[in-house]
């Protein structure tokens, strides 16, 4: 039995989409199950409710030999802190006193990175709070999803630009979120590993954002630019939205850590390079996303 949690979100449907046709019997912990596509929907077993409540993990893990663990950051939560280890508590409760055996779960490059980076600490915090379960552990360590692009659809049709607080010159990985979910899938397929580690999900190649204005530029047919914006505005913008002050600052805190390197430090190999280009993702996804 494979237990999928957020089986609605970008990587965990596509997860899903990976092992449907594996034969093996599938559950999904679901708050709103009708926001599944009903093909899917029918063929797994669905346990109703948060992934955060305990009640509802001790149902679903029941019998499970293998779950992808997947936290939806609360942007009102009132720390980083809250968000992902408040949050994935009942879980590990219930991946002991269910027996589960292995967790393939989403986090974040920076093991080892010596300042506070907001989401990032309290994602390893996390992930070092299942590896202390007991259960056989994979952390799926990534950077920023090239998938985060299509948060700024809008601004690249109507201006021809993208932004971000990001040195417009910094090289670093990227990953793609369909190999996120092929690799997840494969490891929850898997029943071979033991252990607790994580895996690197780094793409091919890294980009600077004016590489990527460029190559957008060239997929796209029109010139792309990409835009530098201070961090202060990010912050205004992001409280006018009602995030909390907490999660706000973990965003900022995250964004001048990357800034500063802290995804520039693990070295790809053949094992952590995922094969989604951005020239690919863009002729594939953004551009028909731009041109709709
Ligand atoms: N974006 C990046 O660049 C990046 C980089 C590294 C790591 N990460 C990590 O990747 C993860 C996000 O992955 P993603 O983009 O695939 O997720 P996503 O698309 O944002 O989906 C999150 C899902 O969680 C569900 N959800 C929201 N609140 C919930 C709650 N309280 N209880 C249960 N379910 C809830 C929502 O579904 P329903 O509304 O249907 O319940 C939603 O589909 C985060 O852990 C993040 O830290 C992101």
């Amino acid at each position: 039995m494979i237990v999928v949690t957020a089986p609605t979100s970008n990587i965990g449907s596509q997860v899903l989409e990976n092992i449907l046709d594996s034969g093996e019997s599938i559950r999904v912990i679901a708050r709103d199950p009708s926001r599944m596509p009903e093909q899917t929907r029918k063929r797994v077993e669905v346990v109703e409710g948060s992934h955060s409540d305990l009640d509802v993990v001790t149902k679903a893990f029941q019998g499970a030999d293998s779950v992808f663990w997947l936290v939806p950051a609360d942007p009102r939560a009132e720390s980083a802190e809250a968000a992902y280890v408040d949050f994935a508590r009942p879980g590990c409760e219930a991946f002991k006193s269910q027996g589960v055996k292995r967790v393939v779960g989403i986090s974040a490059l920076g093991r080892g990175w010596p300042k506070n980076a907001g989401h990032v600490t309290a994602t390893l915090a996390m992930d070092d709070m299942i590896a202390h379960t007991g259960v056989s552990y994979r952390a799926l360590t990534c950077p920023g999803f090239i998938d985060n692009m299509l948060r700024q659809v809008e601004v690249i049709k109507s201006q021809g630009m993208f932004s971000w607080p990001i040195s417009g010159d910094l090289k670093a990985p990227t990953c793609a979120t369909r190999d996120i979910a092929s690799v997840a899938a494969r490891l929850l397929l898997d029943r071979s590993w033991s252990g607790v580690g994580s895996l690197p999900i780094l793409g091919p190649e890294d980009l600077s954002f004016n590489d990527i204005a460029q190559i957008m530029s060239e997929v796209l047919g029109k010139p792309v630019r990409f835009e530098e914006t201070a961090v202060d505005a990010l912050k205004t913008r992001l409280l006018s939205r009602g995030m909390s002050e907490g999660m706000t600052q973990a965003m900022i805190n995250m964004l001048v850590a990357k800034n500063e390197g802290m995804d520039n430090r693990e070295p790809r190999t053949p094992q952590s390079t995922t094969p989604t280009s951005f020239r690919q993702w863009c002729e594939e996804v953004l551009k028909p996303a731009v041109l709709n």
